[in-house]
Order: structure tokens, then C-alpha cells, then sequence
């Protein structure tokens, strides 16, 4: 295993679309799920999409520690390959976000509050679900990142875009 360097807003693999995986428990795939886990650990972040990693296939993966999800329930480490999202209704929530791939920023996205996914997993087998809330919105990012979209593309307003030591006087300033 190893830790991978992650790719910066900039490098171009971050705006190209990522290739559906063919063989979900091929050795090669194995190993990039092992890298990925050992780079989110170290990162600190709650997901990371393959091309955050320089390769340009559709995997995923999620954590989400018990104090960010909506219902209290910790998300473990959850891969994800070939994801596909369909939202459950119309609504939507406009939140902060922040990116391995944006270091240092924060911005207010709308996502939809409540998604249905599907996938495959580590071995092949499909897999489905529903999400809704933080964790809903962390898989609506990590699945952008597979069609070559960053979060600020989704933003309707940059001058909510902060860096992250700032966001308290951002937010000390009042609402928009
Ligand atoms: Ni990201």
C-alpha cells in the first residue's frame, strides 16, 4: 500500500471523464482501492474519487465519521466502482464543501438532499442504496469528480467561495 500524491485543481485529469471499470476484482483495481483507502486515512477527508489520484477510472470511496452524518451513524470505508446516482426528489440543500483537489477553500454548494445509488463493489457484485443528507452530498461530489466536474462548477454564487480560515468572518458578516 501506499499514499498517493493528490492531484490539484489544474491537472487536467481532474476535468477529463473517468473509464467504467470492467473488471472490479482485478489485481490493478485491488491495488488502487488499497492506495486509496491508505491516501484518504492520511488525507483526513471523508472521499475520494480515482482521478484525485491521477487514474482515470470510475471508483469511489466514502467514509463519514458519526458527528457529520444527518442520523448519527458512521459511514465506514465504502468503495464504490461504476456509481450511479439518480435523486429521489427534488429537493435541495445548500451547504459547505471542500475538496483534497482545492486545498485550503471552502463553498456553499446546492446538492440534492436525498439520492439513490447503485454500484458495484470490491468484488463484483452489485450493490445499491439510498442516501440523504451529508452523506448524500459527499457522494453527489465524489461522483462529479468521474464526469471531470469540481464542486465550484456547481456553485450559483463565487463570492461564497473562502478560504477556510476566513469562513468565520464570512459568516460573521450575515447572511448573503
Ligand atoms: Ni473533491
Amino acid at each position: 500500500m501506499a499514499i498517493l500524491k493528490i492531484s490539484r485543481m489544474g491537472h487536467p485529469i481532474l476535468r477529463q471523464a473517468a473509464m467504467p471499470v470492467a473488471d472490479p476484482s482485478s489485481p490493478e483495481i485491488g491495488r488502487l482501492i488499497a492506495d486509496m483507502r491508505e491516501t484518504l486515512r492520511d488525507s483526513g477527508g471523508v472521499g475520494l474519487a480515482a482521478p484525485q489520484v491521477h487514474v482515470g477510472s470510475r471508483v469511489i470511496l466514502v467514509q463519514i465519521p458519526a458527528e457529520r452524518a444527518d442520523d448519527g451513524r458512521a459511514l465506514g470505508e465504502t468503495v464504490l466502482i461504476n456509481p450511479v446516482l439518480v435523486p429521489l426528489d427534488d429537493e435541495v440543500v445548500v451547504d459547505w464543501e471542500g475538496c483534497l483537489s482545492i486545498p485550503g477553500l471552502r463553498g456553499l454548494v446546492p446538492r440534492y438532499r436525498r439520492v439513490g445509488w447503485s454500484a458495484l463493489d470490491e468484488t463484483g457484485r452489485a450493490v445499491a442504496g439510498e442516501a440523504e443528507g451529508f452523506h448524500a452530498r459527499v457522494l453527489q461530489h465524489e461522483v462529479d469528480h468521474l464526469d471531470g466536474v469540481l464542486y465550484v462548477d456547481r456553485m450559483p454564487d463565487l463570492s461564497a467561495l473562502v478560504f477556510q480560515d476566513q469562513l468565520r468572518s464570512f459568516m460573521a458578516a450575515g447572511p448573503e
